[in-house]
């Protein structure tokens, strides 16, 4: 049976206006969790299972879906994924939607495919609307810093991106503090401010925070997002009675079975004792600790199943 345009999103979805934080100073409102497509979006996955996570999201306001030229797996195949919904689900609802996608890490093969030259950004760009078929991301992101391109080059393909009309918002991730000053006053200079930075910030991994970027973001009037919130669901109880077949950790690539250290399995039940004390899950209470954070709007949750978004939209 085709099931094309028979989605209908959930007349209530908007109804708790607390669910949105302002996007450092700019005009753009966030969901305080947004859903990322890194994992159990690619060619890989059931498109059903995808589908209706994405349904879920959509239908409990979440209203960012965050993307990279290379999710999946194979690579490109979750802005694939991005793709198909539109055409099936969410054509309807295109300016509801706060869709980004990246390009910096490895690609396709040779010296256009990887890093932050302008003819990379560019012609990933392209790709990634051609994959998701629309004619406009509203965010990109320089992936990653390239300590060999000038930086000049990165920021002005970013400059020009906009001004194309391909991207409303550009954004950058990963980024050292220093270059990520040079970044703020050559955005700002050029008329196309930093919308927001995506950094990894969870309960275990403090780097934005101890490094002075989250300040720094916030300083500057630039919206923080965090990814891997979870710490890719260390911060759970996933693991709490060992590593489950269908788990990320059962694959060991980017969730490796070294990190159930009994140190670890000590800190995770203490987490979550006190998060009981609190009536919240360990995930709960992780992802609500990232948002107590000052300059930070949003958390970027992965989910494998919509019961797990729909306990984890519980921290708000
Ligand atoms: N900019 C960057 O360089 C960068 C890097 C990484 C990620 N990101 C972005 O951040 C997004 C989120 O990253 P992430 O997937 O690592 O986030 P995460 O939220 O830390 O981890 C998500 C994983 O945790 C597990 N999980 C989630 N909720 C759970 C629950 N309630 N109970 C038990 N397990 C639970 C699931 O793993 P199972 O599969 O085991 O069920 C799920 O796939 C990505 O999709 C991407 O958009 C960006």
């Amino acid at each position: 049976m085709d099931l094309k345009g028979i989605y209908m999103a959930d007349e209530h979805r908007y109804d708790d206006d607390s669910f949105y934080s302002r996007c450092g100073k700019s005009g753009v409102m966030l969901p305080k969790v947004s859903l990322g497509f890194w994992h159990n979006f690619g060619g890989v996955d059931p498109y059903e299972r995808s589908r209706a996570i994405t349904h879920y999201a959509f239908d409990h306001g979440i209203t960012h879906f965050d993307l990279a030229n290379n999710y999946g797996p194979p690579y490109g195949t979750a802005e694939e994924t991005m793709g198909r919904l539109m055409d099936d689900d969410f054509r309807p609802y295109r300016d509801e939607l706060f869709i980004s996608s990246k390009a910096g890490f490895d690609m396709w093969p040779g010296p256009y495919g990887n890093w932050g030259s302008r003819k990379y950004l560019m012609a990933s760009l392209d790709q990634s609307l051609k994959r998701m078929h629309i004619d406009y991301v509203d965010l990109f992101y320089s992936h990653r810093f390239d300590p060999e391109t000038p930086v000049e080059e990165t920021l002005q393909a970013l400059v020009d991106i906009v001004r194309m009309g391909k991207a409303l918002y550009v954004g950058i991730s990963n980024w050292p503090l220093e270059p990520l000053k040079v970044a703020e006053q050559y955005l700002r200079e050029h008329d196309v401010p930093l919308l927001i930075y995506q950094g990894r910030l969870n309960m275990i991994d403090r780097e934005p925070m101890e490094e002075g970027i989250l300040d720094f973001c916030r300083e500057h009037g630039i919206g923080f997002i965090a990814f891997s919130p979870l710490a890719q669901g260390l911060l759970t109880d996933r693991y709490l009675n060992g590593i489950p077949a269908d788990s990320r950790m059962a694959h060991e690539k980017f969730l490796k079975s070294e990190r159930l250290t009994p140190e670890y399995l000590n800190y995770i039940l203490n987490l979550k004792t006190e998060a009981e004390k609190q009536g919240k899950t360990i995930a709960q209470a992780a992802l609500a600790w990232i948002l107590q954070q000052q300059g930070v709007t949003s958390v970027l949750v992965g989910a494998s199943s919509v019961n797990q978004l729909a306990m984890n939209i519980k921290c708000v």
